[in-house]
């Protein structure tokens, strides 16, 4: 079965780490989404896939962009987190939503039977790229069009760079971890769309701020909870060093709070390309 490990941890731990820190997540891409949902430029009586669409906020978006006439599927790995987007699509009682859980990857789509695909930091993780975007580009229409975000490297993005930073600035640590081959480089992402057929495409830098949290300690917690983070602290020789480091992300954040919150700099890439018009196939 293809991305067993990602279904695995969108199924297990990870998944329900997500639905717990949903609000979380969703004032982080607060100020991003309306970059997605510009770019996709939805009409009304449009039909959209959303993919990885997680708790469904871009989704639910969406369906009220394309209106009664249009119609939105959300496909996911994860039944807890389809589990949540089918309780907000029903609580924000919009008509046209569909949640399927599958592998954007392998799911069987209806040819030409999409006018947008979409997603929102959902199209990272697929174990065969070239397979997954193939079968996305197969979906859509001529002429359809695909948006999606995704994160920048985690030196640029302070999302992801301020324990790192820390740890930088106290410790050498063998090389590893990190980004490695992960979804963020964008001439890796440009060659990716044009093998799996796409024309125009775009792939462009947007910063947003984007708040973390409520307070230092809120943050402090929600980041010592993360998986790179608990990789980079264990990663550390001696307990004396752990203190250094956490005392530098105290004071890193501490300097970034304000009376609303703790903000950061969220970089991603805004991603867009268009299915081959009629006739060019
Ligand atoms: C970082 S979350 C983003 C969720 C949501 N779009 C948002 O912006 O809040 C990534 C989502 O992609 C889903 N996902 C990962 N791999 C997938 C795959 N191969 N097919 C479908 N969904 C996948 C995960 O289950 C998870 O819900």
């Amino acid at each position: 079965m293809a991305n067993a490990e990602q279904a695995l941890r969108w199924n297990g731990d990870t998944g329900r780490r997500w639905v717990a820190e949903r609000e979380r997540h969703h004032a982080v891409r607060r100020s991003l989404t309306p970059h997605l949902l510009r770019a996709a430029a939805l009409a009304p009586g449009d039909r959209v896939l959303d993919v990885g669409c997680g708790c469904g906020e871009t989704t639910i978006a969406a369906a009220r962009s394309v209106g009664p006439g249009g119609a939105v599927d959300g496909l996911d790995l994860s039944a807890p987190a389809l589990a949540v987007a089918r309780e907000s699509a029903a609580a924000a009682g919009v008509p046209g939503i569909r949640f399927v859980q599958g592998d954007a990857q392998t799911h069987p789509l209806a040819p030409a039977g999409f006018d947008v695909v979409l997603s929102s930091f959902g199209v990272m993780f697929f174990e065969d790229p070239d397979a997954a975007f193939a079968n996305l580009r197969s979906g859509l229409r001529p002429a359809g069009r695909l948006a999606f975000l995704c994160w920048q490297d985690e030196a640029s993005n302070e999302v992801f760079a301020l324990a790192p930073r820390a740890v930088a600035a106290h410790a050498t640590l063998p090389p590893g971890g990190g980004d490695g081959d992960a979804f963020t480089d964008p001439w890796r992402i440009g060659d990716l769309l044009v093998r799996a057929g796409f024309v125009d495409v775009r792939v462009e830098g947007r910063r947003e701020p984007a708040r973390l949290g409520s307070d230092v300690d809120d943050v402090l917690g929600y980041l010592r909870g993360t998986s790179r983070v608990r990789e980079l602290l264990g990663r550390l020789d001696d307990q004396r060093t752990v203190e250094r480091v956490l005392d530098a992300l105290t004071e890193d954040l501490t300097a970034r709070r304000r009376a609303d919150g703790v903000w950061v700099e969220a970089a991603v890439w805004l991603v867009t390309a268009v299915a081959p018009p009629a006739g060019s196939r």
